[in-house]
């Protein structure tokens, strides 16, 4: 069976509430859910923690993941968020791994598994970020870096629940940049991700698996990620910030 597209929005820190319900009202008058539906997309959006409940109460129907998600129950966390907290809105999917929480707060693989296992114990869906840096690239080590990545986040994942990981491949020099990677490389490393994924769960498993790629992905260039065997959706931050953009980024998948 065909895997089904998925365009996912990650807001990073951008919009205040009122923003992201005005963005969730756009979303129901332009009918993006109807589009998504027809098209066989799956669309979603990861809010800012501040907005998730507003978004989720608006969302009508679309997947509201938070950008991350603490490994513990509760405790002396400081400035973090729990499962059960995003539970007790109604959240049920969570981003992990962002190269943007890797740099900023030296998440490692270890400290994603972790998180993923926490997730999973909750029945959760997971969008897994990996990709190297420019600097890993230019030295091409994108694939080694990739491989622990996949193979630490996922370990000890069983096969029942690895369903519920979607992976996103995001090299960090193309986040933001502009710099997007051309169709060729997002395929490379999608098909190579998708063949670690073979050597742990088989090629069945494997062959049901999401795996999106980031990094500048915009209107005019998403179809040519969405026409790679091993690409199966996008993940955006800067447009998917605007419900016309998004729209467009939907109507060119
Ligand atoms: P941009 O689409 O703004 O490059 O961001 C990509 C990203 O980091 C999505 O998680």
């Amino acid at each position: 069976m065909a895997r089904k597209k998925f365009l996912m929005g990650n807001w990073k820190m951008n919009h205040t509430i009122a923003e992201a319900v005005r963005f969730c009202e756009d979303v129901k008058n332009d009918s993006l859910l109807k589009i998504a539906r027809s098209k066989g997309v799956i669309l979603g959006v990861a809010p800012s923690y501040l907005s998730l409940y507003q978004v989720k109460r608006h969302a009508h129907g679309l997947i509201v993941a938070s950008q991350d998600c603490h490994y513990e129950e509760s405790g002396a966390y400081t400035s973090s968020v729990s499962c059960g907290m995003l539970e007790e809105i109604g959240v049920n999917w969570s981003i992990i791994g962002h190269s943007e929480r890797r740099t900023y707060d030296n998440e490692t693989s270890f400290v994603c598994n972790r998180k993923i296992h926490t997730l999973l114990k909750h029945g959760f869906h997971a969008i897994y970020c990996v990709g190297e840096t420019l600097k890993e690239y230019e030295q091409g080590l994108t694939k080694d870096v990739v491989k622990e990545q996949v193979l630490v986040g996922l370990m000890n994942v069983s096969k029942e629940d690895i369903g519920k990981i979607v992976i996103a491949y995001e090299p960090v020099w193309s986040i933001g940049t502009g710099k997007n990677a051309s169709a060729e490389i997002a395929e490379d490393v999608c098909g190579y991700i998708r063949g670690l994924l073979e050597e742990l769960y088989g090629k069945v498993t494997a062959s049901k698996i999401l795996i999106l790629y980031g990094g500048s992905v915009k209107p005019n260039n998403i179809h040519d990620y969405l026409l790679q065997a091993d690409v199966d959706g996008a993940l955006v931050g800067g447009a998917s910030l605007k419900s016309e953009s998004f729209k467009e980024l939907l109507e060119n998948i």
